[in-house]
């Protein structure tokens, strides 16, 4: 093995030393890389050095440079060294997070490196943690849990009678929700009609006047959806504001806090997250913003029963150790140990490194609104509260996203698009330890120079 996994560090090496002067966007289309990776199911074996070579020389083309600084489409993190290692002796040890019986040490992970985010995002003690893909697996199962528990609150055990005949549950969610929440009631069995959608502000907040309308003298099972960190602009719902609605009806108050709920790991920034730690369940991604490899997302509940009993199974044949048990919080049975690469994240930056890392991101988002807010035709559409930019060029639909196509083809940057409001928008995203000031006025400038190649400057 000594060749294989020598020429694999040589190669992961080689390429994070040269992610800077790498172009962000991938070099081949869908159709190229099916080729290069194609052709018929292989009869025979290949020494194993072979296949990894041929791998990389065909995969390379089509990678996307979420790794270099300058990746700002969709929020998605870098990989620190240290966790990416990690992962790597991870998939080495290839342990499996089942149990405490089939990985003490995976098991043990997860508790440790659970209990640490759940301090950095000021999640209250005595949370259960369960690590699964990511915010949606978060989500499902944070919502999971609230199923179980209002309907036993209810008299009904939905574990064991399902939703037929079921008393009815209330579930309420904002206009700008993630759509991953959609898709979790509807994995349920809650189904999107069920859905009360509340208004929601001109930064996409849920608007809390309309919840506390909505629940005057609820009785009954209900659900409330708030979000931290809006996909598009990065504001936070009023979370404090509609926990004191959600407490005075006994509504669970689930939060998606995918990036935004990593606000509180900064003392500069906590207060965006005010009252996030009152509510029932929490749903939160370490492959955004804690910049672990993917995938990573976590799901915390104040209600460690009721979560329990939504996710644990029990057989003769898997025999209990003590300790915590990992699948107890997820809906996965065999599973990749993902505490390891959370555990050397952490381990790494410490709680200033965190703190450190989000409000740069942000620090950097700010500068690109002021970089790019203040040429003539160039308009932000959000308050940049967080990590999110919006931008819009010419005050014009196509211009915009002629600029958007032009910065991608370009390869300096990435970033993508989006519609605000009815309004095309540029999105930026700034989620990875790895961007610089340097990398921000770099990336300005080739918006810049693609929006005055698409006629926005012009216009002044
Ligand atoms: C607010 C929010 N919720 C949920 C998700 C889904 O996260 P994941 O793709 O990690 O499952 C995202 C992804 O961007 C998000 O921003």
């Amino acid at each position: 093995m000594d060749d294989l996994f020598r020429l694999t560090a040589d190669y992961a090496l080689q390429f994070h030393e040269t992610l800077s002067d790498r172009l962000v966007g991938a070099q081949a289309s869908f159709e190229e890389l099916v080729d290069s990776l194609g052709g018929p199911l292989p009869e025979d074996g290949r020494e194993d050095v072979a296949v990894v070579s041929e791998l990389i020389a065909a995969a390379e083309p089509g990678l996307v440079g979420s790794q270099t600084g300058r990746y700002f489409g969709f929020v998605f993190g870098s990989a620190l060294p240290a966790s990416v290692a990690a992962d790597w002796v991870a998939t080495a040890w290839d342990q499996n997070a089942f149990s405490v019986v089939t990985s003490p040490a995976a098991a043990a992970a997860e508790q440790v490196a659970g209990g640490w985010i759940a301090e950095l995002l000021g999640l209250p003690d005595g949370v259960s943690v369960g690590f699964v893909t990511g915010a949606q697996g978060a989500n499902t199962t944070g919502l999971a849990a609230a199923r179980q528990h209002v309907l036993a609150r209810a008299g009904w055990d939905v574990s064991r009678d399902g939703l037929q005949g079921a008393p009815p549950i209330r579930i309420l969610a904002g206009a700008e929700r993630h759509v991953t929440i959609d898709r979790s009631l509807r994995l349920l069995g809650l189904g999107t009609e069920s859905l009360e959608q509340l208004p929601a502000d001109d930064q996409g907040r849920l608007r809390a006047d309309a919840l506390r309308a909505a629940l005057e003298g609820a009785t009954g099972p209900v659900i409330v959806c708030a979000q931290a960190g809006n996909v598009n602009t990065g504001s936070v719902d009023p979370v404090g504001e509609l926990a004191d609605a959600c407490s005075a009806v006994g509504a669970w108050l689930h939060v998606d806090g995918a990036f935004g709920l990593w606000a509180a790991a900064s003392p500069r920034l906590r207060h965006l997250t005010e009252g996030c730690d009152r509510a029932d369940s929490w749903a939160t991604d370490a492959h955004k913003w804690l910049n672990v490899p993917y995938d990573c997302g976590l799901v915390f509940c104040r209600h460690p029963l009721a979560h329990g009993e939504a996710m644990a199974v029990a057989a003769s044949y898997l025999q209990r150790a003590d300790g915590r048990s990992p699948s107890d919080w997820v809906p996965e049975s065999s599973r990749r140990a993902r505490g390891f690469a959370v555990w050397a994240a952490v381990r790494a930056l410490g709680r200033s490194g965190v703190a450190a890392l989000v409000e740069r991101c942000c620090g950097h988002a700010r500068t690109f609104a002021e970089l790019l807010g203040a040429a003539p035709d160039v308009e932000i559409l959000n308050d940049v509260v967080l990590n999110q930019v919006l931008v819009r060029f010419g005050d014009d639909d196509e211009t915009t996203r002629e600029v958007v196509r032009r910065v991608q083809a370009d390869g300096t940057c990435w970033l993508g698009g989006t519609d605000w409001h009815g309004r095309a928008a540029m999105r930026i995203s700034v989620s990875s330890f790895r961007t610089t000031t340097a990398d921000v006025e770099r990336s300005a400038k080739a918006i810049l120079q693609a929006a005055a190649a698409s006629g926005a400057g012009a216009r002044a």
